[in-house]
């Protein structure tokens, strides 16, 4: 089994989704091991979505995924990544299939209402970002 971090984003909370998503995460086979409700503050942010720093969009994805209460969320299971990818969607909810959780929720890309990590080396470090050394058990 593997590790992956997904982030339910300002939109998902305010809209009270949470409880859905983490039961389809559950459902699906995944084990929470760590979660909390917290607030992103900018220097967070940027180092996040550090990536796509200069693009068009990144101060509108900053002010976003600030804006507001995030449910972040450390989960395990076999094929994290890729399973959890694969449940979230396309990153633009006009091309996410129905099922998914962008498909079912989302219509724009800018509130695209969940956050999943894209890689092993992304888990490590999106984890470290927002737990800390993780002790989850
Ligand atoms: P995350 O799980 O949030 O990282 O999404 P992703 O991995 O599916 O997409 P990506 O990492 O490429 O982009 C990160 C976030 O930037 C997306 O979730 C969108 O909210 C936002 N984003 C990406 N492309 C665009 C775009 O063309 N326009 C706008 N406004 N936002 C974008
Ligand atoms: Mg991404």
């Amino acid at each position: 089994k593997t590790r992956t971090f997904v982030m339910v984003k300002p939109d998902g909370v305010q809209r009270g989704l949470v409880g859905d998503i983490v039961k389809r995460f559950e459902q699906r086979g995944f084990r929470l091991v760590e979660a909390k409700i917290m607030r992103v503050d900018r220097a967070l942010a940027e180092r996040h979505y550090s990536q796509h720093q200069g693009k068009p969009f990144f101060e509108e994805l900053v002010d976003y995924i600030t804006s507001d209460s995030v449910f972040a969320v450390i989960l395990e299971g076999v094929n994290a990544v890729a399973i959890a990818r694969s449940m979230i969607g396309a990153t633009n909810p006009a091309a996410a299939l129905s099922g998914t959780i962008r498909g079912d929720y989302a219509t724009s890309v800018e509130y695209n209402i969940i956050h999943g990590s894209d890689s092993a080396e992304s888990v490590e470090r999106e984890i470290a970002l927002f737990f800390g050394a993780s002790d989850g058990v």
